[in-house]
């Protein structure tokens, strides 16, 4: 079994490469926004709660979405490993997401940190939102407030993995299959060395 935590700015290819990444790997993709979009759907009250925050471009409290990923770990027990998109976003749900896989015998085998520029993040937000009906896609002050919570509570989050030295920057510019092969060349990578490190 092995986990990954796909990591990076809004807008920076999580969705897409997780769904080719899920697929090919053959892990349970977790994107806590996707997640916390179909409790709105549902209008649950964790929904409507979530949903305020969201149109405003801020996260959601930490234990809203520790509470959603500990749910899916456990239903999900016969899972070959987990895909982690736009999770965790504190470095506080960093240290609960220690806490979730230290208690089932689980552990991060990479992290993976997509880097783009800011302005070809807005640019392609701000395209999709034209046809993807996210309510936090259509205003540029809500995707630039997105970005400076960004900035402030998430990009901490690489420092500690970087700390942990299982953090890898991947340039998120290129085509998506040029993207896509830069990630399974790291992924592939990461098995080897813990495979090889296991004889
Ligand atoms: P979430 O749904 O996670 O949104 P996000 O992180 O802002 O990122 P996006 O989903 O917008 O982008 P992405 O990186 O997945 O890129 P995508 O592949 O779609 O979170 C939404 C909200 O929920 C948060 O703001 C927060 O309020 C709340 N939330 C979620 N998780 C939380 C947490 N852990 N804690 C607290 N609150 C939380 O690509 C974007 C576009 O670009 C697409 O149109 C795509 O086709 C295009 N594209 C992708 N790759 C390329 C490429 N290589 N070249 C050209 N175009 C590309
Ligand atoms: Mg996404």
């Amino acid at each position: 079994m092995y986990n990954l935590i796909l990591f990076g700015p809004p807008g920076s290819g999580k969705g897409t490469q997780s769904e080719k990444l899920v697929e090919k790997y053959g892990l349970v993709h977790l994107s806590t926004g996707d997640l916390l979009r179909a409790e709105i759907n549902k209008k649950t009250p964790l929904g409507i709660e979530a949903k305020k925050l969201i149109d405003k471009g801020q996260l959601v409290p930490d234990e809203m979405v520790v509470g959603i990923i500990d749910n899916r770990l456990e239903e999900n027990k016969e899972a070959l490993g987990f895909l982690f998109d736009g999770f965790p976003r504190t470095v506080s749900q960093a240290i609960s997401l220690d806490k979730l896989l230290e208690y089932r015998k689980m552990a991060i085998l990479s992290v993976i940190a997509l880097d783009v520029e800011d302005d070809v993040l807005v640019k392609r937000i701000l395209n999709r939102g034209a046809i993807s009906g996210r309510s936090d896609d259509l205003d540029e002050e809500v995707v630039r407030k997105r970005f400076s919570v960004y900035h402030d509570s998430t990009e901490p989050v690489a420092a500690y993995y970087r700390n942990k030295n299982n953090l890898t920057s991947i340039q998120g510019e290129g085509t998506i299959e040029q993207t896509f092969d830069a990630i399974c060349k790291q992924i592939d990578a990461a098995i080897k060395e813990r495979d090889n490190s296991l004889f």
